[in-house]
C-alpha cells in the first residue's frame, strides 16, 4: 500500500499539554493556568501543566524524537500568553519569540514542515476576564494576535491552523463548562461562543490574505474535531436522519459557513429555532449572521484540516421535554457497538476515519484534506511494547489508504496526536496518547519510544504500509 509521493506523516503536540513553563521567562497566565491551579477536583488528582512534558527547555529532545520518527511535517501550538503576556501586542515577551524561533528554525534545518496552531485552548487570562469568547470584542483580540504571529514567524511557516476545534472547545467551555473558564450556559454560551470563533477565524484568515499571501505564499485553515456516526439501525429512517442531523451539528456546523456559504446548515437553524421557540424563548438561541458577515466568513480556509478519533451509533431521540442542550437540539442520543474496543471515550472503529473523509470529499467539493489529529489512549502505566495499539494505528492507515486509493479524496497530510504523552486536559497524565512515554515522574522527562513509534518510523520510511488492498 504505497502512499501517493509527498505525502506528509506528522505527529502533533499543543503549547499548554506539553511546554510546562507556566510562568518562565515573561509568560502570562492561561485560563488553564488559572483553571489547574484553583483545585477541586475537576481535573484528574488536580495534575497541572505547570511541568507538562518540560518541552519548554527540552526542544531539543523533542526535536530528537521527531528525527527518530522521520516525520515530514511537525504541528505544534504556539502559547498566545507566552507571546503576550496580557494577551494583546501592548507587551510583547521576546522570550517566546525566540522559544518559537528556535523551534521554526530547527524544524525548517531538518527539513520538517510546521504546521503552527495559534490557538488551541489556552486563553490568556487576561482576555477571558474581559468576557472571553463570549465577548465579541475578542475577535479583534485574535486578529491582532493572528496578525502578530503571521509578521513574525510567516516568514518560516507556511502551514497555519488558527483555532483548534472550535465545536469541542466551545460546548466543553462555555456551554457544559467543563473546561475553562467553566461557565456552564447551556443550550446558549457554546452558541455564542461557536459565533465569535467563526468571525475570529474569518477575520484573521482575511488579514492573511490582504496582509501576508503575497508575500508568505502560505495557507490558513481552522482544525475541526470529526468523527463519525452511524445510524443505530440502518432500518429506521429516523435513525438515518438523526446520523445526518449529528454530522450537521458536528462538523458543517463549523465547516459549511467557512467553506460554502458563510452560513450554518439549515438543518442546524431550523432545530434550534423550533426547540427555542418551544422553550419561549424570543428568537432561536443560535445567533444569526449578517449578510455581511456571511459574505466575510464565506471561502475562509485553504485546506479542510480534521481530526478523527472515533465514531458513534446514533438514534432519534424526539426532545419531547423540550430540554436545552445541544443533543436535545439535534434530537439525537449517541450509543456505541458491544464489539467495539475502547480506552475512555475513544471507541477503535478504523474505518470511520474512512467514512468521515469521504463525506468531506463529497460535501466540500474534494478539498485538499489534512488529518491534523488522529490517536488511541493507553491507560497510566503504559506498556512501551503497545502492540495492540499498534494494530489500531495500522488498521487505519489500511483505512486512510483506501480512502485516498479507492474514493479518491485529496488527502495530502497525516498526523497523529500525539508526539508525547501529554497533559491530557482534564484527564491529566492518566491518558497517555504518545508515541513517546514520557515519566512525569523524573525531572528529566525522559521520551522512549513505544513499538508504535518505532513502526510508525518505518511507514513513514517505506510511504506506506505492507500488504495490498
Ligand atoms: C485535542 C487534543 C487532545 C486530543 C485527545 C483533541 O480533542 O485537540 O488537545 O489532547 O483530542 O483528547
Amino acid at each position: 500500500m504505497a502512499f501517493p509521493a509527498g505525502f506528509g506523516w506528522g505527529a502533533a503536540t499543543a503549547a499548554y499539554q506539553v511546554e510546562g513553563g507556566w510562568n518562565a521567562d515573561g509568560k502570562g497566565l492561561s485560563v488553564w493556568d488559572t483553571f489547574t491551579h484553583q483545585g477541586g477536583e475537576r481535573v484528574f488528582k488536580n495534575q497541572t501543566g505547570d511541568v507538562a512534558c518540560g518541552s519548554y527547555t527540552l526542544w531539543e529532545e523533542d526535536l530528537k524524537c521527531i528525527k527518530q520518527l522521520g516525520l515530514t511535517h511537525y504541528r505544534f501550538s504556539l502559547s498566545w500568553s507566552r507571546l503576550l503576556p496580557d494577551g494583546t501586542t501592548g507587551f510583547i515577551n521576546q522570550k517566546g519569540i525566540d522559544y518559537y524561533n528556535k523551534i521554526i528554525d530547527d524544524l525548517l534545518a531538518n527539513g520538517i514542515i510546521p504546521i503552527v496552531t495559534l490557538y488551541h485552548f489556552d486563553l490568556p487570562q487576561a482576555l477571558e476576564d474581559q468576557g472571553g469568547w463570549l465577548s465579541e470584542a475578542i475577535i479583534d483580540s485574535f486578529d491582532r494576535y493572528a496578525q502578530f504571529c503571521f509578521s513574525t514567524f510567516g516568514d518560516r511557516v507556511k502551514q497555519w491552523i488558527t483555532i483548534n476545534e472550535p465545536n469541542i472547545f466551545s460546548l466543553l467551555t462555555y456551554d457544559i463548562g467543563v473546561f475553562p473558564p467553566c461557565m456552564p450556559h447551556i443550550g446558549t454560551g457554546g452558541y455564542q461562543a461557536a459565533h465569535n470563533l467563526i468571525k475570529a477565524h474569518a477575520r484573521s484568515w482575511h488579514s492573511y490574505d490582504s496582509l501576508f499571501r503575497k508575500e508568505q505564499k502560505g495557507m490558513v485553515s481552522i482544525t475541526i474535531f470529526g468523527g463519525w456516526v452511524e445510524p443505530a439501525d440502518p432500518d429506521s429512517l429516523a435513525d438515518r436522519e438523526a446520523a445526518q442531523r449529528a454530522i450537521a451539528f458536528l462538523v458543517d456546523f463549523f465547516a459549511k459557513p467557512i467553506f460554502i456559504d458563510g452560513d450554518y446548515p439549515e438543518v442546524v437553524k431550523s432545530q434550534v429555532a423550533s426547540m427555542s421557540k418551544k422553550q419561549g424563548y424570543p428568537s432561536s438561541r443560535l445567533p444569526e449572521f449578517t449578510e455581511e458577515e456571511k459574505k466575510m466568513i464565506k471561502g475562509t480556509a485553504d485546506f479542510f484540516a480534521v481530526h478523527y478519533y472515533t465514531t458513534r451509533l446514533v438514534k432519534h431521540q424526539e426532545n419531547k421535554k423540550a430540554e436545552l442542550g445541544v443533543f436535545f437540539d439535534a434530537e439525537i442520543e449517541l450509543s456505541t457497538h458491544p464489539s467495539w474496543k475502547n480506552m475512555k471515550w475513544v471507541y477503535v472503529v478504523p474505518w470511520g476515519i474512512r467514512k468521515l473523509l469521504k463525506y468531506i470529499a463529497d460535501m466540500y467539493n474534494n478539498p485538499v484534506i489534512y488529518i491534523t489529529e488522529n490517536g488511541f489512549p493507553q491507560g497510566d502505566p503504559a506498556t512501551l511494547d503497545d502492540t495492540q495499539r499498534w494494530e489500531y494505528f495500522k488498521q487505519t492507515f489500511q483505512e486512510v489508504f483506501k480512502a485516498i486509493q479507492l474514493d479518491k479524496v485529496n488527502l495530502k497530510v497525516y498526523c497523529t496526536w500525539s508526539l508525547l504523552d501529554n497533559f491530557e486536559w482534564t484527564d491529566g497524565y492518566s491518558l497517555r496518547f504518545g508515541l513517546f512515554h514520557v515519566d512525569f515522574e523524573d525531572p528529566a522527562r525522559p521520551r522512549v519510544p513505544y513499538k508504535s513509534a518505532k513502526e510508525y518510523a518505518k511507514i513513514i520510511r517505506n510511504n506506506g504500509l505492507e500488504g495490498d488492498l
